[in-house]
């Protein structure tokens, strides 16, 4: 082929010399740097297909020589996590209420625990946080307790619960001074409204005559002073802190025919660090009496 062709003329662009009816192919390589990219990204294709799971096949894909898998990875991630929950739940079912209070890891750790199992299964009844809820369902977010507000309390009341069937759950039951006939309507008029002056109400007349009648009738359960008995869950009615509302109808209502509240027993139902957790929360929350 003669020199000149080797140069088109219209571009001025080097031929490859080949001609079909007249149409010379012009040479045109790639860039240097685009094929050398090309060849690492093939390189990198081969070394990552041999040491990683690549190729799909009928019931599976090939596993690649390192046997790395996203799968095995979050596996291993997720049985580390465990292994560190697990010695601090080990701990923590191993360690008394108070020793746990002591150490402010394990503290730390039954706090959040807590808090997460409160959410889970508590506050449906008793609100976020313990914040209470109308008609029964005690604040724990207080340091008013109808049952102790110890630890130990605390823990018994969740175990156990209150006026369930187990043989331990917490029992007391307020007689229904109207429904059975022990007061009259005008008695439990009378009487609701000394329950009022027990937390800085007026004394009228009819309150002084309630008097006699609480004194008689409720101070075994609620105490001589109205301001309770946790050993019987008898709410202390001193303190404005109600659980089935302060309008003197209300508090008429519950002598006549109580309303009970029956809380849950957990032992069994949650395993005995959630229990614990659970415990030191509470308190954590109340204040602890
Ligand atoms: C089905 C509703 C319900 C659920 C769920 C529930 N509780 Fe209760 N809880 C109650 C009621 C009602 C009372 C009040 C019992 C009474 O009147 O003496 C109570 C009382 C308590 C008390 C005693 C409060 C005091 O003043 O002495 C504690 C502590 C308590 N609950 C903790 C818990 C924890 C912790 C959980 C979750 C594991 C929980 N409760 C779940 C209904 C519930
Ligand atoms: C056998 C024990 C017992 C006796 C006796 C008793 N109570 Fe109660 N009373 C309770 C208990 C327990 C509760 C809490 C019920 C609950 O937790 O659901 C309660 C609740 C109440 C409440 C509601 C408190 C609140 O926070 O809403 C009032 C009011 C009350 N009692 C007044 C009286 C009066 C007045 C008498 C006497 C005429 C009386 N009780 C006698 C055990 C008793």
């Amino acid at each position: 082929m003669a020199g000149d062709l080797d140069r088109d003329a219209l571009t001025g662009k080097p031929t490859t010399g080949h001609e079909w009816d007249g149409i010379r192919e012009l040479n045109n390589p790639l860039p240097k740097w685009w094929l050398y990219v090309l060849y690492a990204t093939i390189l990198w294709a081969a070394v990552y297909v041999v040491l990683f799971p690549a190729i799909p096949w009928f019931s599976g894909h090939s596993r690649g020589v390192l046997g790395w898998s996203m799968r095995g990875e979050f596996a291993e991630r997720w049985a580390e996590g465990r292994a560190k929950q697990s010695e601090f739940q080990a701990r923590i079912v191993a360690a008394s209420i108070e020793e746990i209070r002591a150490d402010p890891r394990l503290l730390n750790y039954a706090l959040a625990g807590g808090r997460a199992a409160f959410a889970d299964n508590c506050a449906p009844c008793h609100a976020p946080g313990g914040a209470g809820r109308k008609g029964g369902f005690p604040v724990l977010a207080d340091d008013d307790w109808l049952w102790g507000g110890t630890l130990e309390a605390i823990e018994q009341t969740i175990r156990h619960g209150v006026r369930g069937s187990g043989a331990e759950s917490r029992q007391s039951v307020m007689p229904a001074f109207g429904a059975d006939g022990t007061l009259t309507e005008a008695q439990i008029a009378d009487v609701a409204a000394h329950v009022l002056t027990l937390s800085g109400g007026a004394a009228d007349d009819s309150a002084n005559r309630g008097k006699a009648i609480f004194a008689e009738q409720c101070t075994a359960c609620h105490g001589a002073d109205g301001k309770g008995v946790a050993e019987l869950g008898g709410p202390n009615l001193a303190d404005r802190i109600w659980l089935y509302g302060g309008a003197k109808h209300e508090i008429a209502a519950q002598i006549a025919k109580p309303r009970i509240g029956v809380m849950p027993a957990w032992q069994g139902r949650l395993d005995p660090a959630a229990i614990k957790m659970l415990a030191v929360y509470v308190h954590a929350l109340g204040g602890g009496k």
